[in-house]
């Protein structure tokens, strides 16, 4: 009789033991999968320092494209660089990142320059050929250009009005 309860007690410390090794193994795959989904556009990029070469890559190639270069025409370097430091703060923010946007609105900094909608086609073209050099994932590359087309009702122009 005593012998059969300790058998019992034996096995019941290890199906115990058994429950104790899946719960935490469990919680450890879903710690991980939270750390994942937590885990910002901004950080999986890369951070800093891939966020500042994509833009130079991206603004390097919208001043050369040939329909493009005619809104950069007259713009100093000084201004350029002015251009593209704001363009990786408001990646950088947008992404969840550590920076602060301290530029004009999109609707303020583009109004007036006539961009239109096929501009802004070649445009998403560039920046896709920027993200696939650099390897970015579809699913990066996918947030990436949902965070461009959120603005691109600010920076097309709308088509002039007849009179
Ligand atoms: C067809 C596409 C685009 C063209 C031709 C274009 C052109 C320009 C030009 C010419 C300026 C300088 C305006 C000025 O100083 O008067 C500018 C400023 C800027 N653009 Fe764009 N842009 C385009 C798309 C975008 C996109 C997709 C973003 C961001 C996701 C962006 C972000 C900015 C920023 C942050 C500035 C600086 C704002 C400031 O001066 O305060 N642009 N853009």
């Amino acid at each position: 009789m005593r012998t059969q309860r300790c058998k019992l007690q034996a096995a019941h410390g290890k199906a115990c033991a058994g429950l104790l090794a899946v719960v935490l193994l469990a919680s450890l795959c879903i710690g991980a999968g939270a750390e994942q989904k937590t885990e910002t556009l901004y950080k999986r990029l890369g951070g800093y320092d891939a966020i500042a070469a994509v833009t130079d890559d991206f603004i390097g190639r919208l001043v050369a494209d040939k329909q493009l270069a005619r809104f950069f025409v007259g713009a100093s370097t000084d201004s350029k660089k002015r251009i593209r430091q704001l363009v990786v703060d408001q990646l950088c923010a947008a992404t969840g990142g550590p920076c602060i946007y301290i530029g004009r609105s999109m609707k303020a900094a583009h109004e007036g320059l006539g961009i239109t909608e096929s501009d802004w086609q070649v445009a998403v073209g560039l920046l896709v050929a920027t993200l696939d050099k650099f390897k970015v994932p579809q699913k990066e590359k996918d947030e990436l250009l949902a965070i461009a087309s959120s603005v691109k009702s600010d920076i097309v122009a709308p088509p002039p009005a007849n009179k």
